[in-house]
């Protein structure tokens, strides 16, 4: 096991989860056009020093906090010519920190940590005990680290990190120092499941990201409508379309463009004040395609993570309660998305989708005037919609 020093506390406060060295040569592979004979490649979190190759580079540094990990980078690479600091990256952050020549090409690799420090998950085993420039902080370690790069001025960046800063505005917002400078030039997308020290809960989206510093920088607008590659995605076994692809779509990738969600449709989230009747129908916040994993959706009772539902739209929340059973059917890389719908195609399945959603919860069916179906045509009615819905993305 790598990352074998570290007790798990330490390693949760760290992010110290190792890459697979197959990923760590994608990287490579993605930075080898830009590499020259004066550029400088830094991992300012190089833990044992995996990122760290000569590729006819003239400087490679690597960084870590982690005492036991630096000693351990240096045995491994004592054969190359690397300068290692052993030092928190994201204080005083500056290219002389590192001695890096002001006029050199920079290139960043690596796998920085990313740690949501107000995440509930494992909330009570994390502390963060280092100072970091108050320009690079924020709630996540992780989105510390790209700010890092941009204070670096570094040309190009390839680093993983969730997808989840590019996908989630809230997240994108972040980034705007970051964003207004970098262009995401290419991307594939990786199951955090390929991590085997962080695959015990749900896995989520992981993207190995090539960034290029640009003027033009760019907009959420430019992330909706990108190409992610899938890491894998012709290993996979999967069912076989039953539409013709459209055609902009590739089988190869995932554009998050292709598909309209259910947040044109209902609120993901409570109203501030929403009053409570005694005929209220509640259900559970929405986060994401993941959350939604994990949570409930119809909930008997009020609280602070329930929306009061809008009657009117009601049929939009039975959808979400069937989207949910119909999960198994997405692969990894939709767990940060909202529900995705084709809302003319659930027209034309309503009749499945809300018998199915009474089945389950019979409470619901004083609220539907429509006639039920049968559970085998409502089964087969879903899986119809969910095929053409997924398209070649259905598993
Ligand atoms: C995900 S691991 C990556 C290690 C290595 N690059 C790899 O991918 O195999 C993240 C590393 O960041 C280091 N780290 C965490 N906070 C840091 C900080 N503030 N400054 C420098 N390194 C830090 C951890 O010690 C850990 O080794």
């Amino acid at each position: 096991m790598s990352q074998a020093h570290l007790a798990y506390k330490h390693r949760v406060n760290l992010g110290s989860y190792y890459t697979p060295l197959e990923i760590v040569d994608t990287a490579w592979e993605m930075i080898a056009p830009y590499l020259r004979s004066q550029t400088t490649v830094i991992d300012s979190a190089c833990g044992y020093g995996d990122f760290l190759k000569e590729c006819g580079q003239a400087i490679t540094i690597g960084c870590d906090i982690d005492e036991t990990a630096i000693d351990v980078a240096k045995k491994n690479n004592d054969n190359k010519k690397v300068r290692f600091f052993q030092t928190n990256a994201l204080g005083d952050v500056s290219r002389a920190k590192f001695g890096i020549p002001q006029q050199s090409d920079v290139i960043v690799v690596g796998n920085p940590p990313y740690n949501d420090k107000t995440s509930l998950i494992r909330h009570n085993i994390k502390d963060v005990d280092f100072d970091i420039d108050e320009d690079l902080a924020c709630r996540d370690l992780g989105i510390s680290f790209l700010r890092s790069y941009n204070k670096l001025e570094a040309d190009v960046i390839c680093v993983l990190h969730p997808l989840s800063y590019l996908i989630k505005p809230t997240n994108f917002r972040c980034l705007k120092e970051f964003t207004t400078n970098y262009r995401l030039i290419d991307a594939l997308l990786i199951s955090s499941g390929k991590f085997p020290e962080s695959a015990k809960h749900t896995p989520f989206p992981i993207v190995l990201a090539l960034y290029q510093r640009d003027t033009q920088g760019m907009a959420y607008n430019f992330i909706h409508s990108f190409r992610f590659r899938i890491a894998g995605k012709d290993n996979k076994k999967r069912a076989a379309p039953i539409k013709p692809q459209r055609d902009a779509r590739s089988i190869e990738d995932f554009c998050l463009a292709d598909f309209d969600y259910i947040t044109g449709y209902i609120d993901k989230y409570p109203k501030k004040n929403q009053p409570t009747y005694n005929d209220s129908l509640f259900f559970w916040t929405m986060r994401d395609i993941n959350a939604l994993k994990r949570n409930r959706t119809f909930v008997e009772n009020y609280s602070a993570n329930t929306i009061v539902l809008d009657k009117g739209k009601l049929d939009y929340y039975a959808y979400v309660d069937v989207f949910k059973r119909n999960l198994h059917r997405l692969p990894f890389y939709f767990g940060n998305c909202d529900v995705l719908i084709d809302d003319n195609l659930f027209r034309q399945y309503k009749p499945s989708f809300i018998s199915d959603a009474v089945s389950h919860h019979p409470f619901l069916k004083e609220h539907f005037q429509m006639k039920l179906i049968e559970k085998q045509q409502a089964a087969s009615g879903l899986d119809t919609y969910f095929k053409l819905l997924f398209g070649e993305h259905h598993l």
